[in-house]
């Protein structure tokens, strides 16, 4: 499985870099106002600081709502760098604009879905990825795990290429869940990724190792 960072946040992307274990970012219009990224010309430099640390995919989300703004917005994203994948919103103008960019060789991640059926209207589309959010299920007693093994029983069934990104991860035990069920991609903060290397045992192991080495050698 794929591990995506969802932040627009540049030390938080280089940190899970460093960790040798990250294939790609989600970014979204909340996460750029949040590192208070705003103004056409800066939010296009931020997708390049973030292409320049992240060599894999890059989500950058259109504004437009409509067919015609969303295939301006997303050309001119797309010719920013060759791993930016083109963010398109799971509404009627956005199933149009995921055919166009697909006709055109153009990657897309198709956000905001929440149920099989935009899913597989994603897929029929040509969606790369189809992101369903499987915390903002969580947050409102729907399973989110669910839809995603639900999305992936009927892209089996077919053979669709459309990858399953399940965004909205919010913690490590979401990350396992995800992988257990077989999702091709998770996007979740950097907690959720750092907080799988943690057990106790292993901070207990690692100190007896060490003093016991210590003992013989000093
Ligand atoms: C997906 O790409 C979104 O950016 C994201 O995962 C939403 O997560 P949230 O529900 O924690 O805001």
């Amino acid at each position: 499985m794929k591990f995506f960072i969802d932040t627009a946040n540049l030390d938080q992307i280089k940190e899970a870099q460093a960790l040798g274990v990250l294939d790609g970012v989600t970014t979204n219009p909340s996460l750029m106002a949040k590192e208070g990224i705003s103004g056409d010309e800066n939010v296009i430099q931020h997708y390049l600081d973030i292409c320049a640390i992240v060599d894999g995919p890059v989500s950058a989300e259109v504004i437009s709502t409509d067919y015609e703004g969303m295939i301006a917005e997303g050309e001119r994203l797309a010719a920013l760098h060759e791993n930016i994948v083109v963010k398109i919103p799971m509404i009627k103008d956005g199933v149009k604009a995921l055919r166009y960019f697909s006709d055109k060789g153009i990657k897309t991640n198709c956000t905001l879905v929440f149920s099989a059926g935009q899913a597989l209207l994603a897929a029929k589309a040509g969606a790369t990825y189809v992101s369903p959010f499987i915390g903002r299920l969580d947050d409102i007693s729907f399973d989110g795990l669910q839809l995603i093994e639900q999305i992936r029983l009927i892209y089996d069934n077919y053979g669709f290429d459309t990858q399953i990104l399940s965004a909205s991860v919010r913690h490590t035990m979401h990350v396992i869940s995800c992988a257990e069920v077989g999702s091709d991609v998770m996007t979740g903060p950097l907690s959720a990724i750092v907080g799988l290397l943690n057990h106790p045992l292993t901070d207990i192991g690692l100190e007896k190792f060490l003093a016991d080495h210590a003992k013989v050698n000093s």
